[in-house]
């Protein structure tokens, strides 16, 4: 399965998303110095952010989350641009497909300086691997279909431990664990099936908050193929997944 660091022409998010945080805070320095907004919110909201909770259950509470989408929400230009980059810039990674389904909403992702992206796993088989990687998994233990391929477009330089660690096979075809380097969040997206590869985040120790999407999207037909996986889940269509035509 791919996984590949692609090259785009420009991220049109990285505009959306800092004009998010003017308008609503009037941020306007870098997005990987959004950390310095969380002395001005208040505490309680801050702690939100930063405090590591559990994943796939409260981890997704910081405002600034909400913020998100309540701007996606707002009018269709977020979705213009979403479907503008996918068909531009995926769609042809995709050489049989006309049609792809995609995440109707990408997930985004703070990892804030002493904080990680994603909450810590609490269920006892994994609990005790939690020592020093946060929240290791791969989608398929939460449900995803392994139809799902996924994308990763940030919208600030993402190294060290402000961004992730995904699993690979090497040339000795020993697993390790390589950490996910975009320097240019204007011109790099990642594809990888982390359906099935295990991926983890750390305790962010570098200076930079990352702010990331995340993205599933599984070609149509094989969406059609495996149709009745779907039925009644919340990956049917028009709920998590629209149809995205070229
Ligand atoms: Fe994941």
């Amino acid at each position: 399965m791919k996984t590949h660091i692609h090259r785009c022409d420009e991220n049109p998010f990285i505009g959306f998303i800092a004009k998010i945080f003017e308008a609503k805070y009037n941020y306007t320095d870098e997005l990987r110095n959004l950390q310095s907004l969380l002395e001005k919110i208040p505490e309680s909201e801050k702690e939100k952010c930063v405090k590591i909770q559990t994943l796939g259950v409260n981890d997704r509470q910081c405002p600034f989350i909400a913020d998100f989408h309540e701007a996606v929400d707002a009018s269709d230009e977020f979705t213009k641009l979403y479907h503008t980059f996918i068909r531009k810039n995926i769609l042809p990674l995709f050489p049989k497909e006309t049609t792809l389904v995609v995440q109707k909403t990408p997930n985004i992702r703070f990892s804030f300086p002493n904080s990680a992206a994603i909450g810590k796993r609490k269920d006892p088989e994994h609990a005790s691997s939690e020592s020093d990687r946060i929240g290791f998994h791969c989608d398929a233990d939460f449900g995803h279909h392994f139809s799902e391929m996924n994308f990763i477009i940030p919208m600030t330089p993402m190294y060290d431990s402000n961004s992730l660690y995904y699993e690979q096979i090497d040339d000795e075809q020993v697993e390790i664990y390589k950490n996910l380097k975009m320097l240019d969040p204007q011109s790099e997206f990642f594809q990888g099936y982390l359906n099935k590869l295990h991926h983890y985040n750390r305790i962010n120790q570098t200076q930079h908050t990352r702010i990331s999407f995340d993205i599933r999207i599984i070609p149509y037909s094989e969406y059609i193929e495996y149709l009745d996986a779907f039925r009644g889940t919340k990956f049917e269509l028009g709920k998590y997944y629209v149809v995205l035509d070229s």
